[in-house]
């Protein structure tokens, strides 16, 4: 009798293992008609559109989008695992904006806290939900963005960060990632998170020219910021050479200092040249970065995963290309453990990159 009482052990055990997988894959259909994982994710699909509307010209990779994923930086970067410092990806930049905008490493931040700030108050979100939010929906309007995660329940800050938390691009490299790793972040999740800098301008490191890009590719989510930073550099785009700015090789494109001391240092050279033209590798790396940045400080037990309210961004699949006139000859390896990708050339005369409008 002991083979019958088995088999109903393993049929109830398999009945359990699908009530499991059921609940996991389990959908709610919102009375907007929207499915999503969990009931109440369906109050945030409005408050998506009006952030793409208000926010984001209706779904746009321009100067707010970039600035979305900025603020969503500086925001949780103001923390430590060790405590003793700021809440987190808490919201709390927007909500002691007067505060935190004053730090010499949020010049800029104003004008998206003033972008952001009236948006925030309409939607009824927390601020730390909020800016987290607005960051997946805007990095996710640039052509080949991951869809980044959103956790859903963020708590009100309850004090702004403290001063000093923020790399600045003066910083040495040590400094850059020992503040990282105060926060959590490993050298290589360090650099997966500058991929944001594929869709970055600057606006107050040479405020002669607002909007300088750092990449000849601006609008897209590729991995050309990882092969541009790597090029000789012979010029400066604007008023000369300015604090955090080193030589670039392009017209209209600017050089972070702290970029090209990352993509130099042993210690992170082989994870930055292995983004290069490496679009899958550099959208995983950067979602699990972001997924652990945007819950800086918070009780996750407590938040709800929301992640399928973030629209689905459209993919870039093309091989990148050195700019005209460049090659590998240009390329300063810092990695010769592996080999440098081989890339096509654009055709033409040396670009000069387009401001971002708006800036
Ligand atoms: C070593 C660390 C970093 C340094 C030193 C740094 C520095 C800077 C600087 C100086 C600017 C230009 C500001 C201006 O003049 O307007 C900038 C822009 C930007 N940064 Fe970073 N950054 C770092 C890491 C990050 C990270 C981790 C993210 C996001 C995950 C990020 C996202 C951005 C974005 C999206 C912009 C462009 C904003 C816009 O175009 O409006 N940065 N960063």
């Amino acid at each position: 009798m002991a083979f019958p009482r088995l088999s109903a052990i393993v049929a109830i055990a398999l009945a359990a293992s699908q009530a499991a997988r059921a609940s996991l894959t389990k959908r709610v259909t919102c009375a907007s008609g929207h499915v999503t994982a969990n009931a109440a994710c369906c109050a945030l699909f409005p408050i998506v559109d009006k952030i793409q509307a208000d926010l984001f010209d209706g779904g746009e990779c321009g100067e707010e989008a970039h600035s979305a994923l900025r603020i969503s930086f500086h925001d949780a970067i103001g923390f430590s695992i060790y405590g003793g410092k700021g809440g987190g990806a808490d919201g709390s930049i927007l909500a002691f904006n007067k505060t935190e905008t004053a730090f010499h490493a949020n010049g800029g931040i104003d004008d998206i806290v003033d972008r952001q700030f009236p948006v925030f108050l309409e939607t009824g979100l927390s601020a730390g939900d909020f800016i987290h939010l607005a960051a997946a929906i805007g990095t996710g309007n640039c052509p080949g963005a991951p869809r980044l995660q959103f956790m859903f329940g963020r708590p009100p800050p309850k004090a702004a960060a403290p001063d000093l938390t923020i790399p600045e691009p003066t910083d040495s490299v040590t400094k850059i990632l020992a503040r990282f790793a105060d926060a959590g972040f490993s050298p290589r999740e360090a650099v997966a998170l500058l991929a944001s800098h594929t869709i970055a301008a600057a606006d107050v490191v040479d405020a002669t020219i607002p909007g300088t890009p750092f990449d000849s590719t601006v609008g897209t989510f590729d991995s050309q910021v990882f092969l541009e930073v790597l090029l000789k550099g012979n010029l400066f785009p604007g008023n000369g050479s300015q604090s955090g700015e080193v030589l670039s090789p392009l017209h209209g494109e600017m050089r972070l200092q702290s970029d090209f001391a990352i993509s130099q240092d042993k210690r992170t050279a082989c994870f930055w040249q292995a983004m290069i033209n490496n679009q899958k590798f550099m959208m995983s790396e950067f979602k699990a970065a972001m997924a652990k940045l945007q819950v800086l400080g918070q009780n996750t037990k407590k938040l709800i995963d929301c992640s399928d309210v973030v629209p689905v961004p459209k993919p870039f699949t093309a091989a990148i290309k050195f700019p005209a006139t460049f090659s590998k000859k240009d390329v300063q390896i810092a990695c010769p453990q592996s080999a440098f990708p081989s890339l096509a050339t654009v055709a033409g005369p040396a670009p000069t990159v387009p401001p971002v409008p708006g800036s």
